[in-house]
């Protein structure tokens, strides 16, 4: 199965935040991962649309929004107004996920659904079918640099079941805390797709040896 690497630009110079774009899509980067929050679903408060909009034109790259927000409903248009091919939203922030979801696909982008570490797999079940991503948190969310719960990789395999029993194209993706050294084991419970924001944007070698790293230990 062909990895796919989701530079988080959380962790990216925030005062370049184009150039370090462009850099890893020189890289070989596959996708953008930007964490949206709004300082009340997490305390962390980042990025708005427009700079998500003054980004889209520098790279060719997909471009995902990962909301971590109490109002995913009111801010996915604007995510997908920006230039957003993919908008991620929280299982625990949708009491209408079904509907949350159709919405964004009626809104021309492909649509996932967000587990946190303690949101059982079974959660999803009723929306495969109208799914294109699902992205199991290894980490709490709301800020980078923190440690991979290794817990969490059960419930990689549990969903990468559910996936393969649909019979639908569906990603699987982690995102927190991955590295060299803990990707093997998220890609060899299920995922396909890696986030990673200090293992790309902290090397001291800088993001392409970085992101060379990570495809090299899959
Ligand atoms: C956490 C974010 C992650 C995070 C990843 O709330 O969703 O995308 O930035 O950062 P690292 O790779 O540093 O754990
Ligand atoms: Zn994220």
């Amino acid at each position: 199965m062909a990895v796919e690497i989701a530079p988080s630009v959380l962790a990216a110079d925030a005062s370049r935040l184009g150039t370090e774009c462009q850099a890893i899509a020189e890289a070989g980067a596959h996708r953008v991962h930007w964490d949206v929050m709004d300082g009340v679903f997490v305390p962390n408060l980042t990025f708005g649309p427009d700079v998500v909009a003054a980004c889209r034109p520098l790279v060719d790259l997909h471009f995902e929004a990962h909301l971590m927000v109490v109002k995913p409903d009111e801010l996915a248009p604007l995510y997908i107004e920006a230039g957003c091919d993919t908008v991620l939203i929280h299982a625990e922030t949708c009491p209408h996920l079904h509907r949350s979801l159709a919405a964004i696909s009626e809104a021309g982008a492909r649509c996932g659904v967000v587990l946190n570490p303690h949101t059982p797999a079974s959660s999803i079940s009723e929306v495969v079918p109208m799914i294109d991503e699902v992205l199991v948190m290894t980490v709490n969310p709301g800020f980078g640099g923190q440690r991979y719960i290794a817990s969490v990789e059960s419930k990689i395999a549990a969903v990468r079941r559910m996936i393969e029993d649909s019979g639908r194209d569906i990603d699987l993706e982690v995102d927190g805390g991955i590295t060299a050294a803990t990707a093997p084991a998220a890609v060899g419970a299920g995922a396909n797709v890696l986030v990673a924001g200090s293992a790309v944007f902290g090397h001291p070698e800088g993001p392409a040896i970085a992101i060379k790293e990570l495809a090299s230990s899959v």
